[in-house]
């Protein structure tokens, strides 16, 4: 059967992370051309996909698109540290704003016909109601929320047909356990060394936790759909204590140390639960993945590759 997607080029920015390494993965497998700019080197490479190793923000990007006919670009580079935006604002505007916008003038002037770009729920800043839609106002804790929604403004006003995704917390292999790395990569890299386990606050603060194939499965419903012009939540819309999270892993990798309590860190949401009805009837999006599933996946992963640098 023809099916005209599968010739398609899709630009993948930031492809060499977390989730950009599934995402090329993903649409590698599902027969499109995929072009991937990144200011690091691959760590997962995918040996169908074309590597460009350079800053988004900088002139030399223009090489990408006068050497490739790109449809879609996949936007995910990013300065993705609320910290570090609080350290350095500039950094996070050198990469969120000031790359965002060269993505989206070579996408105007190379004529690329839809970009689905990542943005976050750290735009809600604390929230008022729960769970939150993407009606709730927007409002910002760090530069980062600030460079996030600039992003999305830009984006908007660029003419160019676009499906902005904020992204709840998301976790599972290949997230860095390192420095500002996520919660869920953090206790388990930690738990399955047996080394102490810390805990900032009560732990009774919540998070949405969205395993990564749901997020880029997402991904490419958004890029098969003519939804367009739409922001939308991605998340499981499921609330999960850092107690609760704890407890799972603890009894995953048969853990026997108590987590030690940190005081609470400055700036923390304490609740935080995306509302994700809008991507379910837009998209036909479906979170598939259990948090039981999704952590026991992410285990697994860690505990082999631990076994394999050992
Ligand atoms: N992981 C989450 O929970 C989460 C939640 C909300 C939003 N997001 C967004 O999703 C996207 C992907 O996040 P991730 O978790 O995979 O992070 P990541 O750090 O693993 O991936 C980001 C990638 O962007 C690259 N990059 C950064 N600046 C660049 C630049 N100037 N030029 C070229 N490449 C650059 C990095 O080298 C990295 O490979 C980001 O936009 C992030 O803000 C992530």
């Amino acid at each position: 059967m023809h099916n005209s997607n599968l010739k398609k080029t899709i630009l993948v920015t930031g492809g060499c992370g977390f989730i950009g390494s599934h995402t090329v993965d993903l649409l590698c497998q599902s027969g499109y051309n995929v072009i991937v700019a990144d200011i690091v080197s691959p760590k997962y490479k995918n040996e169908k996909a074309k590597y460009y190793q350079l800053d988004i923000a900088s002139s030399d990007t223009e090489r990408i698109f006068i050497e490739n006919n790109i449809d879609v670009i996949i936007h995910l580079a990013a300065q993705v540290s609320v910290s570090v935006s609080n350290r350095i604002p500039l950094e996070d505007a050198h990469n969120n704003i000031i790359g965002s916008i060269n993505i989206i003038e070579l996408a105007k002037k190379y004529n690329v016909k839809k970009i689905i770009a990542s943005s976050s729920a750290a735009l809600y800043g604390s929230p008022q109601y729960y769970p939150v839609d993407e009606t709730h106002p927007t409002f910002y804790l760090s530069p980062y929320a600030i460079s996030k929604h600039a992003m999305e403004e830009y984006i908007k006003i660029s003419g160019i047909d676009y499906l902005i995704y904020r992204f709840s917390n998301v976790y599972g292999p290949r997230q860095d356990s390192k420095g500002e790395a996520g919660v869920v990569s953090i206790f388990i890299d930690r738990m399955i060394s047996n080394l102490p386990v810390e805990i900032n606050g009560t732990g009774n603060q919540t998070r949405d936790f969205i395993y990564v194939k749901d997020i880029v499965n997402a991904i490419l419903l958004g890029l098969k759909s003519d939804i367009c012009n739409e922001t939308i939540n991605i998340s499981a819309n499921t609330e999960c204590t850092i107690n609760e999270l704890f407890e799972i892993i603890k009894n995953f990798t048969a853990y026997k140390l108590k987590p030690h309590y940190t005081p609470e860190r400055i700036g923390d949401i304490y609740r935080s639960v995306l509302d994700n009805k809008k991507a379910k009837k837009l998209l036909r999006f479906e979170p598939g993945t259990s948090l039981e599933e999704g952590l026991s996946k992410t285990i697994i992963f860690f505990s082999k590759r631990r076994y394999v640098n050992a």
